[in-house]
């Protein structure tokens, strides 16, 4: 049985991916800032024995170095991180701090290390777990609007975060080539969730399950894209 590690399945995409990995019969490693406030993830816990509950916040890089060491010797076949942050929202919530002329500093350094930072943390202390599995995949979900070739202003925080999770996506290719891990990053399309909203046009387990089958379908051939989830590539 193929073994999923997911980051921020307390609810939205993440949670939808470990909903769908455990009713596919995986072993799914699901981690959560707060499993105790996240109601969905602790019923999936009760319905699959093999699902297993880590509470992990990834801005922590002390707290990911435990985990690895609390895993040390289990295979992890797809590693996904899903785990991310918006930030401030200027026309929803009118507020303006990542755009122009208003920009806070600290929640820009904030957006970067829980995006774009943590999956590599993520990467350097599991990349022993990955090798060891059987299909050896990193994923990381980032955002087309960290597209550089489609950028059109605004939200500058959000989308230079994913624009550097795409790098070190591409980057990791190459990195751990030798070591036979296949990397990819995901543009999850436009999805209702709680960042999403509800104006967006797909629904999460519709989303989901074809964003997996990409992932399945990831090749060595083919490590280092960067995909929509429905086996687009986007331009980076
Ligand atoms: N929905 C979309 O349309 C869309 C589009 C493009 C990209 N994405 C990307 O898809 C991923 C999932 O987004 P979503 O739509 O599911 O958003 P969401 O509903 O806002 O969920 C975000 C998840 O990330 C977790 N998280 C945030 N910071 C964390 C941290 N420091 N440590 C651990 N978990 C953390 C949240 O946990 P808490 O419950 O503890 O807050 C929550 O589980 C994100 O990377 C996002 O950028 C989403």
């Amino acid at each position: 049985m193929p073994t999923a590690l997911i980051t921020g399945a307390s609810r939205g995409l993440g949670l939808e991916l470990a909903r769908q990995y455990c009713a596919d019969g995986w072993r799914v490693i699901a981690t959560a800032r707060s499993p105790d406030a996240a109601p969905e993830l602790q019923a999936l816990d009760q319905q699959y024995p093999s699902l297993h509950v880590h509470a992990l916040d990834v801005a922590d890089f002390a707290a990911i170095d435990a985990l690895a060491r609390a895993l040390k010797g289990q295979p992890i076949d797809v590693l996904l991180n899903n785990a991310g942050v918006f930030g401030p929202k200027a026309k929803a919530e009118n507020d303006p701090r990542q755009e122009f002329g208003h920009m806070d500093y600290d929640m820009w350094a904030g957006l970067f290390r829980t995006n774009a930072m943590a999956p590599m943390k993520m990467a350097e202390a599991f990349v022993d777990n990955v090798a060891a599995s059987t299909q050896k995949k990193i994923v990381t979900i980032t955002s087309s609007v960290g597209s550089i070739t489609q950028a059109n202003g605004r939200t500058i925080a959000y989308r230079t975060s994913k624009s550097a999770a795409n790098m070190l996506m591409r980057n990791l290719s190459f990195d751990l080539k030798p070591r036979g891990i296949i990397t990819a990053a995901f543009c999850p399309g436009w999805v209702k969730t709680r960042m999403g909203g509800d104006a967006a046009p797909l629904e999460a387990p519709d989303a989901m399950e074809s964003l997996r089958r990409v992932i399945d379908d990831l090749t060595p051939d083919t490590s280092g894209q960067f995909w929509l989830y429905d086996g687009e590539i986007i331009p980076w």
